[in-house]
């Protein structure tokens, strides 16, 4: 007989039922999940896989029927890493939890990066009775991570490349720089060059125009690096032309077929319209150009946008020539100035570029043009040449630990007998 109300369901089989629902919604909660999931037995040998979720055949393409029983290794393939097989071979035998990205193969062959984890799970007595693995596809992620490996590795070829570039024209630069001045009886010549990164702006020299007369210079080309240096190697070898080709010279009025000493403000003028601002190189420059008459020690030059001629005399207070004219290829038809200097015996005239007296200490102020002539002035009784070391080594103190901004360099002459 059937009772006629509801009787209460027995405790055990409320129990069954609700492992039962449990039981299901893991199964739907691991099949839901988007990573690969398995489960392998630790006991049996080889370590068999006995439970795969829907993850892991959306993953692998592999279905559940061709799975089950076998050891996972069957994702691997020819480009599987040897070496992080063997990390987890070795965490596995160790019974230790593992993480590993390896690449892997689908059922069709085509390989993916697997990140793959593994637990081992321990019952009661702290046996390990199964392999829990967890399988994330990272093929986004890793592809990303090594394309930026290899434009890493690129761009760090690249300046390497760029590096030895640079280094190979600072070396052609520095070649082009005097090794050692001329020396004429009565008068000495020293200098000191410093580019602020390996390729500079600066060139200097003194050229020997003919039997009474020298020229001396030293140019400043805006900005550095390999574009300034570039312009400073032109502009060093139009300098170094021979006569016939020269902006120092030009063809004697006599007709005699001779060439003449250009004066210093033609030179410059010269210059200026080769460098317009409207020419392809469209890069201005800083520059004072002399010429020294070796019998009177008048020496008349154009300061271009920089700084004039520092004079240190033997009894008297030092004195600065100032800027004459615009720097070069500034303005198309600027006008030069000249100035003249005489220099008497046991003076010295200093010839240098901004980076020196720009120089700025950990506070921002600049070397300044005055120090730069009182540290000048008291090198007087030392030698030409250690004049000029103890310039150099006292902006190098004022900038402490700050690199250089610009190139700095400076050429010195003295009249001696
Ligand atoms: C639960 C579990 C899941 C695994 N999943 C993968 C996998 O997705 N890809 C893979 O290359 N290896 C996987 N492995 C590792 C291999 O089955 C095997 O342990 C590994 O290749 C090292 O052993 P072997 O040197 O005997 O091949 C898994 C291992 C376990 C226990």
């Amino acid at each position: 007989m059937f009772p006629s109300t509801p009787q209460p369901l027995p405790a055990g089989l409320l129990d069954k039922q609700e492992a039962q629902a449990q039981l299901i919604l893991k199964d739907r909660a691991l099949a839901a999940c988007a990573e690969g999931i398995t489960i392998a037995d630790a006991r049996l040998p080889d370590q068999p896989l006995i439970y795969i979720n829907a993850g892991f055949e959306r993953l692998t393409g592999y279905p559940v029927a061709e799975v089950l029983g076998r050891n996972c290794r069957f994702l691997q393939g020819p480009e599987t890493d040897p070496a992080t097989v063997e990390t987890l071979r070795q965490a596995i035998r160790e019974q230790r939890a593992v993480t590993v990205e390896l690449l892997n193969y689908r059922k069709d062959g085509t390989p993916f990066w697997n990140r793959l984890s593994i637990t081992p799970v321990r019952d009661e007595a702290g046996v390990v009775t199964h392999l829990i693995g967890v399988q994330s596809d990272v093929t986004a992620e890793v592809e990303a991570k090594e394309g930026l490996r290899l434009a890493n590795r690129r761009l760090e070829s690249a300046a390497r490349i760029t590096k030895q570039d640079l280094e190979a024209a600072a070396e052609s630069q520095q070649a082009l720089l005097p090794v050692d001045l001329p020396s004429f009886p009565g008068f000495r010549f020293a200098y000191r060059s410093r580019p602020c990164i390996d390729v500079g702006g600066d060139s200097l020299n003194v050229l020997s125009l003919d039997d009474q007369h020298l020229a001396v210079y030293v140019l400043d080309v805006s900005g550095h690096g390999v574009a300034a240096a570039l312009l400073s190697v032109t502009l060093t070898y139009m300098l170094l032309a021979p006569p016939d080709r020269s902006l120092l010279y030009h063809a004697a009025a006599d007709g005699s077929g001779a060439y003449a000493v250009t004066r210093p403000a033609e030179v410059v003028a010269r210059l200026n319209r080769q460098f317009s601002p409207n020419s392809p190189m469209a890069r201005y420059f800083t520059m004072l150009y002399g010429i020294l008459n070796k019998r009177t020690g008048e020496f008349c030059y154009v300061a271009a946008g920089h700084l004039g001629p520092v004079h240190v005399r033997a009894d008297a207070e030092p004195l600065t020539g100032e800027t004459t004219s615009i720097p070069v290829g500034v303005l198309a038809h600027a006008a030069y100035e000249e100035r003249t200097i005489t220099l008497a015996p046991g003076e010295r005239l200093y010839l240098c570029t901004d980076g020196l007296y720009e120089s700025e200490n950990g506070a921002q102020e600049e070397f300044g043009v005055e120090r730069l002539i009182e540290v000048l002035d008291e090198g007087r009784a030392a030698s030409l040449e250690e004049s000029l070391d103890s310039l150099m080594d006292r902006v190098e103190k004022w900038r402490g630990g700050n690199g250089a901004a610009d190139d700095s360099s400076i050429l010195a002459i003295e009249r001696t007998g």
